[in-house]
């Protein structure tokens, strides 16, 4: 009888002590989101930049100066969607890492956001360039919170002290991969769209592109992007790089590029104090490199492409992307 009561206070001990240890440890680490996020610590530029080679930060100097440069020279408003509603869409917040990162469709998102989610705790860091296919990724967006979703004093406040990052690539390989991955062929996913541009700017559409079973012509795509008003919003998928990230208004600390985002976003977790936990995928390269997106506009007329870039301009000054090429 003595012994089973003396069993009974250890186990009653036992279960009091993890209870404690378990809140101990709560307490300690504050990751219970949303009630108890300890306030945003100031970004340390000074240290965290010398921790990378002076080359890149050079480069990064030289891309950020050059980006503020056509900001304040440039003549037409270049008002990106934060003046209207808010903050832009696709800015994603890590605050454990103290990090923005504003990733857009079709530059490299999908990548952009798997880093995301690994920084963030939400996939494995060993596993995460490999933790599915593209759908997967999708499947994991409720778990990324964007700026818009904070307060705008939290807003505001993340913006002034964290890391901000933007990955960016020439406005028309964006193109090029936008269309690729969302009209040309079959099994593309937007539907509504391919059946209006087959309608309005397909000279012979066959009955598979009236139905939307069918993608479109690239030429048919981009007299549909001619045809568009710049007043107004796009598609995502080709929405200006001013109204998704707004780098007028959000003043970026690292510009990644598409050709080098091994090296960029590698330096990037150095920065954040990362680089030991997590490796950037060196060799992952764009869908469509250089030599393939080109050829897609040597079927496009010069007076096409020079209407075309009139819409992307702005974009192309500001990371000094040309069209020197054609
Ligand atoms: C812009 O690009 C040109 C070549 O295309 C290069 O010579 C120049 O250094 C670049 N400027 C910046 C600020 O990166």
């Amino acid at each position: 009888m003595d012994a089973l009561k003396k069993l009974q206070w250890f186990v009653f001990g036992a279960v009091l002590m993890s209870c404690l240890q378990l809140w101990l440890r709560r307490k300690q680490t504050g990751t219970d989101l949303g009630c108890s996020n300890p306030p945003p610590r100031k970004y340390d530029r000074h240290s965290s930049w010398l921790n990378v080679p002076k080359i890149w930060r050079e480069e990064m100097e030289r891309r950020v100066k050059h980006m503020e440069t056509v900001c304040r020279d440039t003549t037409h408003s270049v008002d990106g969607s934060s003046a209207r509603t808010g903050f832009p869409p696709m800015l994603y917040v890590d605050d454990r890492h103290r990090l923005i990162m504003c990733s857009m469709p079709k530059v490299g998102c999908t990548n952009g956001k798997r880093l995301l989610y690994a920084l963030t705790g939400n996939v494995d860091m060993k596993s995460f360039h490999n933790f599915g296919s593209g759908k997967k990724v999708v499947s994991y967006k409720r778990f990324l919170p964007r700026l818009s979703q904070y307060s705008p004093f939290g807003a505001k406040l993340r913006l002034e002290t964290y890391l901000k990052v933007i990955i960016v690539r020439h406005p028309l390989e964006r193109l090029v991969s936008a269309y690729r991955g969302k009209l040309e062929g079959k099994g593309h996913p937007i539907t509504g769209e391919a059946i209006y541009i087959a309608k309005r700017f397909e000279t012979n559409p066959t009955p598979g592109m009236l139905t939307g079973k069918e993608g479109v012509s690239f030429q048919a795509f981009i007299d549909y992007l001619n045809s568009l008003d710049p007043n107004k919003d796009y598609n995502d998928h080709w929405e200006s790089y001013i109204r998704l990230c707004d780098p007028c208004q959000i003043h970026y600390d690292v510009i990644a590029r598409l050709e080098s985002q091994g090296t960029d976003l590698n330096m990037m977790l150095k920065l954040i104090g990362m680089d030991d936990m997590l490796t950037y995928p060196e060799g992952d390269l764009p869908a469509s490199s250089s030599a393939v997106w080109k050829k897609y506009f040597t079927e496009i007329s010069r007076s096409d492409i020079r209407k075309i870039w009139q819409h992307y301009e702005l974009d192309a000054r500001l990371f000094n992307f040309t069209l020197d090429w054609y």
